[in-house]
């Protein structure tokens, strides 16, 4: 059912400081931050050869990515996020198997404007799923 691996998203507490050492030590491409207010981020999409880094910075209050920056300060991978071809009944599927779909388990539109939807991490062998339809 799944995909291509789309891409790894990475929790950071200092977003220019992580977007200069993808750029200058690593050699990556990198992208202009990008504000999501719909989703509490701020992004920097980082280009790879076969997927794409997104480097995760929270944006206004209850961003859910402050709770996991308090939890990892130096920062950390907060979720990984695998291509569908037909989210609704990937979702169907999973949930008939017993996983927990985060929030009112509808998609939602993503950073990359395709609808997204998160699996519980608990699930997923400690590993917060994202599955966005391409
Ligand atoms: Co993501």
């Amino acid at each position: 059912m799944i995909g291509r691996l789309n891409h790894v998203a990475i929790a950071v507490p200092d977003l220019e400081a992580a977007t200069a050492q993808y750029r200058d030590t690593l050699g990556a491409i990198v992208n202009p931050p990008q504000d999501e207010p719909d989703h509490g981020v701020t992004v920097v999409f980082i280009e790879l050869p076969n997927t794409k880094i997104e480097l995760l910075h929270p944006l206004g209050e209850g961003s859910p990515i402050a709770g996991f920056l308090e939890k990892n300060p130096s920062g950390g991978i907060h979720h990984i996020c695998y291509e569908v071809e037909d989210i609704l009944s990937a979702r169907d599927r999973l949930q008939s198997s017993g996983a927990r779909v985060l929030g009112t388990g509808e998609p939602r539109i993503g950073a990359h404007g395709k609808p997204v939807l998160f699996l519980h991490p608990k699930d997923f062998t400690g590993t917060l799923v994202e599955l966005e339809q391409v």
